[in-house]
């Protein structure tokens, strides 16, 4: 699909690879870049960075706006004020949090993190797909995780979130593909962004990925590198223009879900083996 003169959404827009969406989604010729974020001046620094034409491409339209994606009436303000800049043609969805732990994590920061990765997500295919198909095409990206493929060690709740985007973003391109609708989903393993800061600031500081209870978490996924925001954010822009499915920044996490697949107890014996390997290492 075609950015070029595409109003676009990006929600996490204020920092990390929303921000890095954002500036290029601009860049590649969006006619209008609304920056949602529950960080408001985060969100507006992103926005007037893109009218100030960010990259030396000359100033864009782009818009703030403030939302809690966890809450349907935001979500659906946040489209109200995208379709003053026009029909919404292209929606990232993809603010998410992490939360440290397992079963024992607080139903509180249970129940923050499944309504950011997944009730979010649902607000916005409920709100923004109306229109698209009324207008027979629309774009929506769902950024879920590496973890959504495979697993997140030290978190449970972000392994099962994000298994949880990954199936809604599959049941809607199965659902709505043949009515114009093109649904992404991405999958990165690590990349530099505020993650912990800003779950940290979502949660409460007691359910934190302490950082010595996660290096496990994030040595794991730093295993094949860890890119940068931008380069996450090029490849999903890239991924546009042929309508992939799945966007797997770190292309070995291909071979990883089809191991997974072929051999579950394998696959299971593998990851057992990696979380010992790496908490060993993390009380070295
Ligand atoms: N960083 C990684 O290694 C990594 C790997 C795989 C997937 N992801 C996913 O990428 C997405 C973006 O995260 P990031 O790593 O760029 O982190 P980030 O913290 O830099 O950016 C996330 C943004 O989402 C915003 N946000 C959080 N809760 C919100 C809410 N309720 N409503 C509106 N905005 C909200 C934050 O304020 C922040 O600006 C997340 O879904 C994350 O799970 C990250």
């Amino acid at each position: 699909m075609e950015i070029t003169g595409k109003v676009a959404v990006v929600t996490g827009g204020a920092s990390g690879v929303g921000r890095a969406l954002c500036l290029g989604l601009a860049d590649r010729g969006a006619a209008g870049v609304v920056v949602c974020d529950i960080d408001r001046e985060g969100a507006a620094k992103v926005a007037a960075e893109i009218e100030a034409g960010q990259g030396g491409t000359g100033g864009h339209r782009a818009i703030a706006v403030h939302a809690d994606v966890s809450k349907e009436a935001d979500v659906q303000a946040l489209v109200a004020s995208a379709e003053a800049l026009g029909p919404v043609g292209l929606f990232f969805s993809n603010a998410g949090i992490i939360v440290a732990g397992g079963p024992e994590a607080s139903d509180e920061a249970w129940a923050r993190i499944w309504a950011i990765n997944v009730q979010s997500h649902i607000y916005v295919a409920r709100t923004v797909l109306p229109g698209m198909l009324a207008r027979g095409g629309g774009y929506l990206e769902i950024t879920a995780s590496a973890a959504g493929l495979l697993t997140q060690l030290g978190s449970a709740p972000y392994a099962v979130t994000k298994h949880a985007a990954v199936a809604l973003a599959e049941w809607l391109a199965i659902t709505y593909g043949d009515q114009g609708i093109v649904v992404s989903c991405l999958c990165p393993q690590a990349f530099t962004s505020n993650l912990l800061n800003t779950s940290r600031r979502e949660l409460g500081e007691e359910e934190l990925p302490a950082a010595e209870d996660w290096s496990g978490g994030s040595a794991q996924a730093a295993v094949d590198g860890v890119l940068t925001s931008d380069q996450v954010a090029a490849a999903t822009l890239d991924a546009i223009g042929t309508e992939q499915f799945l966007i797997l920044p770190h292309p070995d996490v291909a071979t990883y879900e089809r191991r997974r697949a072929d051999d579950r107890a394998r696959w299971l014996r593998g990851m057992r083996r990696m979380q010992a390997r790496l908490s060993g290492q993390a009380q070295a």
